[in-house]
């Protein structure tokens, strides 16, 4: 049963799909032709390829060139890489809509079946000997007999308000000579073709076009050695006098296999030419047929899927999709089957076929499929510690992460914490023997802890806990925050390993606890120091980009204090019109004034000393706050004035705030309840050199302070729920500098932003003649990386350089960074993975593919290239 793998949605239905060893071409009812990337599913590019809806792609053999064909009617040839467009061709009159196409690259020529019950042909060789077309003659250009005559008094029926529908530019026009036209080839319309080999018994090496039609035939054509002549040769014969029509065709060997509209699939020896068996479909209409690995995959109008073995038996029948199957693909290309399917539920789904690679040996998965499909069991574990309910999910989800480890050839043990928190997962990579001198020994820091996801509110599209991959992005809690990094570090450290070129130690602790302050992490790592052993530079990958597009490395994170402030009377909740009087001290309007002690105008914090150790702006630092706005403000102008962008990064980053979270209060919700509790969450963001134990100690004597001046008779209390202390790293050291390079190779050079030049192209529409204004400028004003999901990546110019990252701070805190430092007196850095819009702590959370394999290709980087302390 193949398993769904990743799922891209788009707004029309996916009509066609043609695959080549890196693109998914899917074409579309709105006239596009959206290309993603076989890799990470990212959208590289949409094409507004025809004014109609795209019915049929087909590639070259060699995949650099894509047809495409239209209710337009045009048949479009397409630059797999450069996605512009060579050569638009026509017919001479209207076919109606073109359902087909396909390409002999033996012969150099472009097939194409239509309604008009014809197939036509045009031989690419012949394009610059032919006459240049008028521009009449364009399909689009050409006189409707209905909407472009007059009717009773001088009328024009107006025409539907479709015109905003862009046509494609550039290229050359051809139009098709009258004389290479198959009339009536079909009595029906052509709806499907393929170029078959090995067919002519004598001759088996001739490209035969095979086509089907809605007459229920199944015709051979041989072609003529020069010029693309077709000839019938036969047709395929089933001894009915009528069948429903073909819709599609694939060969394999001497079978060709055909899916009819009634829900049959036709199974056909070329060589004896005679129907080998029928099999009755149980998808409804057969309406795409594909094959690969050994099996046949038929879709249909239930949307449904059904896989046949070679033995003709089905293997399994699954849900595709939510409306029709109209289109499907098949690929091996890079070791990894792929089948896919385009439906009129408007997606794209790519289906996990590992099974798929010759009967019986199985595929060798590349690494990041194995790494995906760890996260998958990583993502269903409930690691949620501040619910005592998924204790033992937690406990689950750590052994897990250890067998990881263990797999992976790592020493690894369980690390126990004050109970009742949860374990640390220790491991340790160890280095080539030979360098264990010089070896140097980094610590990857990380948490397998997440934040709840109950999903109460349906907020979330797919289970939390059921890793889903959709658009280019894999959905789950915890899968930025930080499961996906983490699994990204394991795996670049086991696959130095693996290729016998890890130099250093790298020493995993994952904790999980992060997401409550991380509980008794200290103490357990003071415990174990000795098994850790020494540490020369900790990384860590908990935080994210400050937008979608420009990589960022994070030198700073603030610290914070979790208090809570409870006010107590000695008299029981009481009723405020029995009870209630201006004498009565009541403990919320108490806990109330006390609390409006603490901030003034502006949110400032009146604690006397609270400011007095915060550093003072630098020049240094000045010139990144400035860097950051500029190029925050290239990608989006709308972000507003400058000033007050870098203010409010200062006021996040750099400056200290206390924010009040919720009160509790005791007794009945009612509105004439006077509690005799009442309770306050609050907490403290504090930055480098205030020190969360000084600022603890102040908090609880303002707070006192304050309290005694209310001369209240109920009692105060103050708690430290827990503390972090903040972060500032050296960026200019060692491991930031290789991050920076790192980041740099692997995020490579970045473009402008800019709408795709196929359409921007302004041209003869007939002539390939891109616009010099249209070439990427360098990367002076660069702000995406690549991976974009935006259709900008034109060829890359040379003069474009790799961009630095941004170096940011963050508001955010991570108790344990400051810890492991002092620790084992080691400096930490920190590579943010994710990006600005990944919802960490919030619905749907989510990792770019792009970004967990580019981080783990840095991780792999930067552990065997940092230099030794
Ligand atoms: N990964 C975050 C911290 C973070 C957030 C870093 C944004 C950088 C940018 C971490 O999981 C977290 O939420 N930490 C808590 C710590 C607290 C529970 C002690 C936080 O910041 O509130």
């Amino acid at each position: 049963m193949p398993a769904l793998s990743h799922r891209m949605r788009h707004d029309k239905s996916i009509l066609a799909l043609a695959l080549s060893s890196k693109d998914i071409f899917a074409g579309t009812q709105g006239g596009e032709i959206l290309v993603y990337s076989l890799d990470t599913y990212e959208l590289r590019r949409t094409i507004e390829a025809h004014k109609g809806s795209v019915l049929g792609l087909c590639l070259q053999k060699d995949q650099n060139l894509l047809f495409s064909s239209a209710t337009d009617p045009i048949v479009n040839v397409w630059h797999t890489d450069s996605f512009l467009r060579l050569y638009s061709l026509w017919s001479t009159y209207d076919v109606g809509d073109i359902f087909c196409v396909a390409y002999s690259s033996y012969h150099h020529t472009v097939y194409l079946g239509a309604q008009n019950t014809s197939i036509q042909w045009y031989d690419l060789k012949e394009k610059d000997n032919r006459p240049r077309p008028p521009l009449t003659s364009h399909p689009l250009e050409r006189k409707d007999k209905f909407f472009d005559s007059f009717g009773p008094g001088g009328v024009q029926t107006p025409r539907p308000q479709d015109r905003e529908r862009r046509d494609a530019v550039g290229g050359q026009g051809l139009e098709i000579d009258r004389q290479d036209i198959k009339q009536f080839a079909h009595f029906g319309y052509v709806y499907c073709m393929l170029l078959g080999h090995g067919i002519l018994p004598d001759r088996p090496s001739e490209e035969i076009l095979v086509s089907g039609g809605g007459d229920g035939r199944i015709m051979l054509w041989q072609i003529e050695s020069s010029g693309g002549k077709i000839r019938e040769i036969c047709t395929l014969e089933d001894g009915r006098d009528e069948g429903e029509s073909i819709l599609s065709l694939v060969q394999e060997g001497s079978f060709l296999y055909s899916g009819r509209l009634d829900g049959e699939i036709n199974v056909w020896d070329l060589e004896t030419r005679q129907l080998v068996r029928s099999l009755k479909a149980n998808v409804g209409d057969v309406l795409t047929l594909s094959l690969g690995g050994g099996y046949l995959f038929a879709g249909g109008v239930l949307g449904n899927v059904q896989k046949f073995n070679q033995h003709y038996e089905t293997v399994s029948t699954f849900k595709a999709h939510s409306g029709l199957i109209l289109a499907s693909a098949f690929t091996a290309a890079n070791g990894k089957p792929t089948f896919v399917t385009g439906g009129n539920d408007s997606t794209v789904v790519i289906w996990d076929v590992q099974d798929c690679v010759g009967s019986t040996s199985k595929a060798k998965r590349n690494n990041n499929d194995l790494m995906v499909e760890s996260l998958t069991q990583f993502v269903s574990f409930r690691t949620v510690s501040s619910l005592p309910k998924y204790r033992a999910d937690c406990r689950r989800g750590a052994s897990f992460l250890r067998s990881v480890f263990q797999n992976f050839g790592a020493a690894t043990e369980m690390l126990n914490t004050t109970k009742p928190y949860n374990p640390i997962v220790f491991a340790k990579f160890r280095g080539n023997p030979a360098t264990a001198a010089s070896r140097k020994k980094i610590l990857f820091y990380g948490h397998y802890d997440v934040i709840p996801a109950e999903n109460e509110q349906r907020g979330w599209r797919y289970d939390p806990f059921t890793l889903t991959g959709e658009g280019g992005y894999l959905y789950g809690r915890g899968i930025s925050d930080n499961k996906g990094p983490i699994m990204a570090a394991i795996y670049a450290a086991h696959e130095l390993a693996n290729e016998q070129s890890l130099s250093s130690d790298i020493i995993f602790l994952i904790e999980g606890e992060e997401e409550s302050g991380s509980r008794g992490f200290a103490e357990a790592i003071k415990e174990k120091k000795e098994l850790i052993g020494d540490v020369d530079w900790i990384l860590l990958a908990n935080s994210y980009w400050l937008n979608d597009h420009v990589p960022c490395l994070t030198y700073g994170l603030r610290g914070v204090i979790h208090a809570t402030v409870q006010v107590e009377s000695e008299h029981d909740d009481l009723h405020s019109g029995v009870d209630g009087s201006a004498w009565l001290d009541e403990p919320l309007k108490d806990l109330v004034s006390l609390l409006s002690k603490l901030n003034g105008v502006k949110g400032r914090v009146q604690i006397p000393g609270f400011y007095d150790p915060i550093l003072p702006l630098t020049d240094d630092e000045r010139q990144l706050y400035d860097e950051i706005t500029e190029t925050l403000l290239r990608s989006n102008p709308e972000l507003g004035d400058r000033d007050e962008l870098t203010q409010s990064l200062m006021r996040r980053w750099r400056e200290a705030s206390l924010t009040i979270h919720r009160f509790h209060t005791s007794g009945p919700d009612n509105s004439t309840i006077i509690p005799r509790l009442a309770r306050a969450s609050l907490s403290m963001r504090l930055v480098p050199n205030q020190e969360s134990a000084v600022i603890a100690e102040q908090l609880q004597r303002f707070l006192r302070n304050e309290f005694a001046k209310l001369s209240t008779a109920n009692k105060l209390k103050v708690t430290i729920d827990h503390q972090a202390e903040p972060w500032l790293g050296d960026y200019n050291n060692e491991i930031f500098n290789t991050l920076e390079s790192a980041i740099m190779s692997v995020w490579g050079p970045t473009l402008g932003r800019r709408r795709s030049s196929v359409h921007g192209l302004k041209a003869d529409p007939f002539r390939l003649t891109p616009s010099t204004s249209n070439r990427p400028t360098p990367a002076t004003s660069s702000t995406l990386a690549n991976g974009s999901t935006e259709a900008d990546d034109e060829p890359l110019d040379p003069t474009v350089v790799a961009r630095k990252p941004l170096y940011i701070r963050e508001g955010g805190s991570i108790p344990s960074i400051r810890f492991l430092e002092k620790e084992f007196g080691a400096p930490a850095a920190h590579l943010p993975c994710g990006q600005a819009s990944d919802h960490a702590h919030l619905d749907n959370e989510r990792l770019r593919l792009v970004n967990l394999y580019n981080s783990k290709m840095i991780f792999k980087k930067v552990f065997s290239e940092l230099p030794t302390k």
